[in-house]
């Protein structure tokens, strides 16, 4: 496994094309894009890694499966009133497709379905509750207390929210957003603002290979059935209008994030997570899905 990830981290050295990286958000802009960095849990705890694995970066959208998790252990199936499950097929932070559909966003990965998830945890409290509840589980599937927010990325984020602060106030005027709007957009920029490294974002995403267990601590995070539920939804869903070219080349569930990063699982076999801050034109990043592909032809580990 490290040969094949050397290799892997060698060739995408050598890339010219690496896509642009995100500068909607002006703290994102700022980041080296000459970046690449890939981390392979197995079911054993064992890890390997190469490149920058140890570079925190902005895991952004990829949040959105740890924010889900937590709302499916705390509303259980009554998620499903609140957002959709079907591929959206349109950019991440899309509007059109909720005046159509009584402002119930298509699934819980796009922008307005996060939104809508994050208001859906939030119970009444105040988002700094809700944000340090956030941290608490993102820390105990990870295993690691180091993880924290990037306040600097979740303000840069609020002053140049008015695409976020759009979708918000349209699902409240369907009366689907039961918090104050801004309460809301201020605690999904802190979690999506939240940093880690591939080797942490890896480890976190050991329960969705082991049929909801962290194998490496040997706790369970979700029921079996949870968990393969997750899955479906990062293959179907995970990279937004690009997620019929990530199952076609790389045929994993994956989640990827406009940091550059991307969480995939091999289920059984392995959690992957994978950095370079240049994006494709959708926002996925350019050269981690290049190297999914490579290192799921090394290793046969596509579900299909
Ligand atoms: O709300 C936003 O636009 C960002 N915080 C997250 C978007 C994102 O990561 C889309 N992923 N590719």
């Amino acid at each position: 496994m490290q040969k094949i990830l050397n290799d892997i981290a060698a060739a995408m050295a050598q890339e010219t094309e690496r896509g642009k990286v995100a500068d909607y958000i002006p703290q994102l802009a700022h980041v080296d894009p000459n970046q690449f960095g890939i981390s392979v849990v197995l079911p054993d705890g064992q890890v390997f890694s190469a490149g920058d694995a140890k570079t925190a970066f902005s895991i952004q959208s990829i949040s959105k499966v740890f924010t889900l998790t937590m709302a499916l252990g705390k509303l259980g199936d009554a998620v499903w009133n609140k957002v959709g499950r079907e591929p959206s097929g349109d950019p991440f932070n899309s509007i059109v497709q909720l005046e159509h559909e009584m402002g119930k966003p298509r699934n819980p990965f796009i922008n307005a379905g996060a939104i809508a998830i994050v208001d859906a945890i939030m119970m009444g409290h105040q988002p700094k509750e809700t944000l340090a509840e956030i941290l608490q589980f993102v820390r105990f599937i990870a295993d690691d207390n180091s993880i924290i927010f990037d306040h600097k990325v979740a303000e840069s984020e609020m002053e140049h929210k008015d695409r976020n602060a759009s979708l918000a106030h349209f699902m409240k005027s369907f009366g689907r957003i039961k918090h104050p709007v801004d309460n809301v957009l201020g605690t999904y920029f802190h979690q999506c603002s939240i940093a880690m490294n591939c080797e942490q974002l890896a480890r976190a995403g050991q329960f969705l290979v082991s049929d909801g267990v962290n194998a490496s601590t040997n706790t369970r995070v979700v029921s079996p059935q949870r968990a393969r539920r997750i899955n479906s939804l990062m293959m179907m869903c995970g990279h937004y209008d690009g997620s019929g070219e990530f199952a076609f080349r790389v045929g994993l569930p994956g989640k990827s994030g406009v940091g550059g990063g991307i969480l995939v699982i091999a289920p059984g076999k392995a959690s992957i997570a994978v950095w370079s801050p240049g994006l494709d034109t959708i926002g996925n990043s350019q050269l981690g899905t290049q190297a999914l592909e490579m290192l799921v032809h090394k290793t046969g580990w596509s579900i299909f």
